[in-house]
Parts: structure tokens; sequence; C-alpha cells
């Protein structure tokens, strides 16, 4: 059964907890799709992740377009949310509407994901008004990395803490289905998620959001550039898939790779007409 906005609130109202993760192509969202997850985020962090850049902020269209098909092709039961990247949605409600519609046609995605507060909520309620599912996404917003000062976590004084409640009801008023949380104390986040009766997505924001996130090469130990504090490895793949690349590039040297039955054969009567 394919997880929709309505499984998203049914889960909140359950209290069952939503499992998220990142996903840029199809083999890999096969294999997140056959583990159970219940959601798909097509996030701009491809650009770390994928291109290798310092942050999210050159991601285009495009690229949200190319990634986002190739792991809608591959989901059935799970939700795929594509990332609005860094300046397709700030300039104009109009442009947020045509880019969002973007995502849908052309990245097949079944709801669309953008960063701010009460400042992008007339793109929120534009976006949603044309039948378009919206994720909001609050705390640290990483497409704001320059006005932050770097990706360190939020919402830690008064002040700071206060405008994060006021944003994430403004959110939900202007019709977010869910919101991301990223990097924010714990507590803040509970009592976020208290206050809204749609689902809060957790990353760095501790147990008791509605739901979490991780990015995939983070939880495999795949992405070492850099390791969040909330980043869990449950499995150590880069550390696999070296050693299974430097076996290919040993048994390549020695002659021994490949072997007999990696190989296609041929008719002898053939082969001699061709000496
Ligand atoms: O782009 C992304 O992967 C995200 C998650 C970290 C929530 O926005």
């Amino acid at each position: 059964m394919k997880n929709t906005v309505a499984t998203f609130a049914k889960m909140k109202a359950n209290g069952e907890k939503i499992s998220m993760l990142t996903c840029y192509d199809y083999s890999t969202a096969k294999l997140e799709e056959a583990a159970g997850i219940n959601a798909i985020l097509v996030g701009d962090s491809l650009g770390n992740v994928m291109l290798g850049l310092p942050d999210t902020l050159s991601v285009t269209m495009e690229d949200m377009i190319t990634y986002g098909r190739s792991v809608a092709r591959a989901c059935h039961n799970t939700m795929v949310v594509i990332d609005m990247p860094f300046m397709s949605y700030q300039v104009s409600v109009e442009q947020a509407v045509m880019n969002a519609g973007r995502l849908m046609k052309e990245g097949r995605a079944n709801a669309v994901k953008l960063e701010g507060g009460a400042a992008v909520c007339p793109q929120i309620k534009a976006i949603t008004d044309a039948g378009i599912p919206v994720v909001a996404h609050l705390g640290l917003t990483p497409q704001s990395v320059n006005a932050l000062g770097g990706n360190r976590i939020q919402g830690k004084s008064e002040e700071a803490a206060k405008k994060l409640i006021e944003d994430a009801l403004a959110i939900e008023k202007a019709g977010a289905f869910a919101l991301t949380l990223e990097c924010i104390p714990a507590p803040l986040a509970q009592l976020i998620t208290d206050k809204l009766s749609i689902p809060t997505i957790g990353i760095g924001a501790g147990a008791g959001c509605d739901g979490q996130i991780l990015v995939y090469q983070d939880m495999l130990g795949l992405f070492s550039d850099y390791t969040p504090k909330f980043a869990k490895h449950f499995a150590e793949l880069g550390t696999q898939m070296k050693e299974a690349f430097a076996a290919y590039v040993k048994e390549v040297q020695a002659g021994t790779f490949p072997a007999e039955e990696h190989t296609f054969k041929m008719d002898e009567d053939v082969l001699n007409k061709l000496y």
C-alpha cells in the first residue's frame, strides 16, 4: 500500500513512528523500499554526498529532477519527497508553484520539501492549494548556511526557540503536512511535536519527534568528509566497499579474475577459421 499524506496523519494520531531516509538513485531506492521505509527524501544533500560540493547551494532543479525520477521509478509503496533547491522557491510564490509542479510532473514526486518558516508560508499555502503536498524544514536549514554562520545547532536561546515554535505553528496553518526539524535541542523538538497536529520528522532533534530521517550515506558509513553527532552508523559499508575494491585490484593484477566461470566460450571450428 502506498504511503501517503493520510498515512503520515494516521501514524501521528496512532503514535506510530515514521521512518524516512534520503535516497538519490534507483538501486538504493529499491533496497530502501524492500526494507519497509515509509518515505524517501531525495534531498538536496545530494550536493554533498553525490556531487561532492561543500554545501547545497549549487544544486539545480535539473539535478533534483534527474535524481528524483530515478528514485521514483523504484518506489511503489514508499512516498517520494523531493527537495526544492536553493532559489527555486524563495523569489516569488509564482516561481515556487511552477517549480514544485516540475518536481511532481518531471521528477514524479509525491510531495515537495522546502526550508524556512513564516517567510515561506505564502509559498507553502500556494503550493498546497495547487494540490501538491508540502513538507517544511526548520532548525538548521542548510540552504541558509551562510546566514546561520555554519552548520550549527539552532534554537538554543529563549528568543530563537520561541521563533522556531512560532514558525512551526505558522507552517502548520499554511498547510504543510509534515515538518522536518534539524539539529535542535531534543526538549524543544518534543515541545514543537506536542504543539502540532502534523508529524515532525527529526534529524539531530531527539527521540521525541514523530519520525526520524538520516542521510543514507551517513547511516551506512559511506561518507567520511564529516560525521554529524546524530549520524549513527548502522553499518560500515564504506570499509566493506574499500576492501572489495582492493580485492578486485589485486585479482586483476594477479590475473585470477576473470576466472573460467566469468568467461564466454566459442566454437573451436569457428575459432580455428580466424587464424
Ligand atoms: O537534504 C537533505 O538530505 C535534508 C535532510 C537532511 C533532512 O534536508
